[in-house]
């Protein structure tokens, strides 16, 4: 079936990324375009959006993007960014006008078909530096932003032209606190543009099991399942088109996984009803033979990836895909470059670009039945497929798994820089109440978009969460080579931190795993698993009370797309339980959890 469509224009991943979900919520399949595609690649919209952009301004340069869209027969809306841009096309001016930064009152002038259904004052999100200070003259004002006193703050919040068919809003549409954002984003699509909502999950699902019946043939589908949402989801949907036994699964155990984990990735797809034909290979010894003596942490990452190309090449060839159709669980996201993380699909390239694959998708033997799919879309596909809730909410869990987790140390203290910055440190921690102690160690961050490889900082004491976050926040910004805090949930104030060498070993592996077990249990236990978005447990090498033990870090974060992330505040009886068990398991010296939001701090520590 034809739906119609809608294109997003993508000048600031995130902001586009929520457009498309939230005109998709309508019924109305959108997709995402970049701003340099061909003007071809533009043809069949109902519509399109431009999007607001984090980092561009539209006054000054030129921006750059294909221009000939405003040459198309099809209603055009901006937002933020994308607002200025159209105002500025058709003979506007945008100034540095005073930003705006939050909820502000929206007032709308008159009625009109993007407004319809809202009042005539509304509440509405702002973050712009820039603004339009005028308008061409085929455009009117239709709204503009209040301040406290009701009078005009900024001109042209809102602005259209109806014989151009061409309009644009100030704010952000697309999120939560402009309440009636989804309305005025329905009425672009429907009111304005004409779409019909035809695109719905039910719909989709019966569209895709109709062309991957026809796709499929009566040949058979060979799928890699890593007992992630998207692949078990994509395994589940083929099953159903095609029937499992013409479905071979294969999972790999590389040896990083969490505690337990492939056998329940077994058993779960034998819950499923697919497991006729579930391969397993366990190829543990394999990676860690690869690993072994190994401690930088991009040479780690490389050797997983590559190991794991070569256990997916003797696998598949022992068991003959090239004779079956490859499906894979590859989501929207995953195609379009400037969106998502794209560190986070490094395996999943890599395992998409091995020369088999490469030869089969050339030959037109690959399908990938979620490629049209939001992550969220996904689970809710998978909810209509009957797949378990608690399969479908789990927490996202990195390529090289607990390879990223287990720190690695040659043994020699790293104090470059640590000295000079003791004064600075220990006002800090006056300044609060608070130990501060500079590790000599590493994690990897990220400041001003930029990789930064610095130092922790361990903060004992008590203190409110509030503090605890204010403290880091002030460390992490004003003291020089510090990208991360950790409160100490250990006995005690730790005098010294010792590094010891330490490499990936089936040992520290099984201790970083047992230590995971009990963090996860306890999120559940206190019903937090779905709260959290994702929580890392880090072992690390640094002997905190002279007993040769690691120290463990627990890393609870909330995030949308894994670009940004804050920390988590977790209950104090949590926090015991978590001493108790943690610092009773043998190895281990320290607790300690860490505070540092993304940026400055990475999600994972290496
Ligand atoms: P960072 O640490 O960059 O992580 O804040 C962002 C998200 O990506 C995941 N991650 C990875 N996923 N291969 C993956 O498949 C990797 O090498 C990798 N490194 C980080 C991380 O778990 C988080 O969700």
């Amino acid at each position: 079936m034809d739906h119609d469509r809608i294109a997003v224009i993508d000048f600031g991943g995130q902001y586009a990324h929520l457009i498309a979900t939230k005109v998709r919520r309508q019924g109305v399949f959108a997709e995402i375009r970049q701003p340099e595609d061909p003007i071809e690649a533009f043809a069949d919209y109902r519509g399109i959006i431009i999007s607001g952009s984090p980092s561009l301004s539209a006054y000054g340069e030129d921006s750059r993007y294909t221009k000939a869209i405003y040459d198309l027969d099809v209603p055009i809306v901006g937002f933020c960014f994308g607002h200025q841009e159209i105002a500025k096309h058709y003979g506007g001016k945008v100034k540095h006008a005073g930003r705006e930064w939050g909820r502000a009152d929206l007032r709308i002038q008159g009625e009109h078909p993007l407004f319809a259904g809202l009042g005539p004052v509304e509440q509405v999100w702002m973050s712009h530096y820039d603004s339009v200070v005028d308008v061409g003259p085929e455009f009117q004002e239709l709204g503009y932003s209040t301040t406290a006193d009701g009078s005009p703050q900024h001109r042209y919040a809102a602005i259209g032209s109806d014989s151009l068919k061409r309009y644009g809003v100030q704010f952000h549409p697309e999120v939560d606190d402009t309440v009636n954002g989804d309305q005025i984003i329905a009425n672009f699509v429907f009111r304005i543009c004409g779409c019909t909502a035809s695109w719905s999950m039910e719909g989709y699902l019966e569209e895709q099991l109709a062309s991957i019946r026809a796709q499929v043939g009566d040949r058979s589908v060979f799928l890699l399942a890593s007992g992630g949402v998207d692949s078990t989801v994509a395994a589940v949907l083929i099953g159903r088109a095609v029937g499992s036994e013409r479905l071979h699964l294969l999972h790999i155990d590389n040896g990083l996984m969490r505690k337990d984990e492939s056998a329940q990735v077994v058993a779960l797809f034998g819950d499923l009803g697919l497991g006729d034909n579930l391969h397993f290979a366990d190829a543990s010894a394999e990676f860690l033979g690869a690993l072994e003596g190994v401690v930088d942490p991009e040479r780690k990452r490389r050797i997983i990836g590559d190991t794991f190309i070569d256990v997916f090449q003797a696998e598949a060839a022992r068991l003959g895909i090239e004779n079956h159709l490859l499906a894979q669980g590859t989501i929207y996201p995953d195609t379009i470059e400037t969106g998502g993380t794209v560190r986070a699909d490094t395996i999943k390239t890599h395992h998409n670009r091995v020369p088999i694959i490469e030869e089969m998708i050339a030959q037109g033997k690959v399908i990938e039945p979620l490629v049209d799919l939001y992550k969220v879309e996904v689970r809710e596909l998978g909810e209509r497929l009957g797949i378990p809730p608690e399969v479908l909410a789990r927490h996202p869990f990195p390529g090289p798994g607990l390879g990223v987790r287990l720190l690695g140390n040659d043994g020699q203290p790293d104090r470059e820089g640590l000295d000079a910055i003791g004064p600075a440190l220990e006002a800090v921690g006056e300044r609060f109440g608070l130990h501060a102690m500079p590790l000599p160690i590493r994690s990897v961050g990220v400041k001003a978009d930029l990789r930064a490889y610095e130092h922790p900082v361990l903060l004992s004491g008590s203190a409110s969460w509030q503090d605890l976050v204010e403290a880091t926040s002030v460390i992490t910004g004003d003291v020089p080579g510090i990208n991360r805090c950790i409160w100490n949930l250990g006995r005690g104030v730790p005098e010294v931190a010792i590094p010891m060498a330490a490499t990936v070993t089936r040992e520290r592996l099984d201790l970083l795993r047992e230590a995971d077990h009990l963090v996860m249990e306890a999120l559940r236990r206190h019903d937090l698993y779905d709260d959290v978005w994702q929580c890392p447990t880090v072992l690390v090498p640094l002997d905190l009370d002279g007993t040769g033990g690691e120290l463990v870090v627990v890393r609870p974060i909330r995030s949308q797309r894994a670009m940004t992330a804050t920390s988590v505040d977790l209950p104090v009886k949590m926090l015991d339980e978590l001493r108790e068990g943690v610092l009773g398991l043998e190895g281990i010296s320290g607790l300690a959890l860490d505070l540092t939001s993304k940026p400055p701090g990475t999600i994972e520590w290496e």
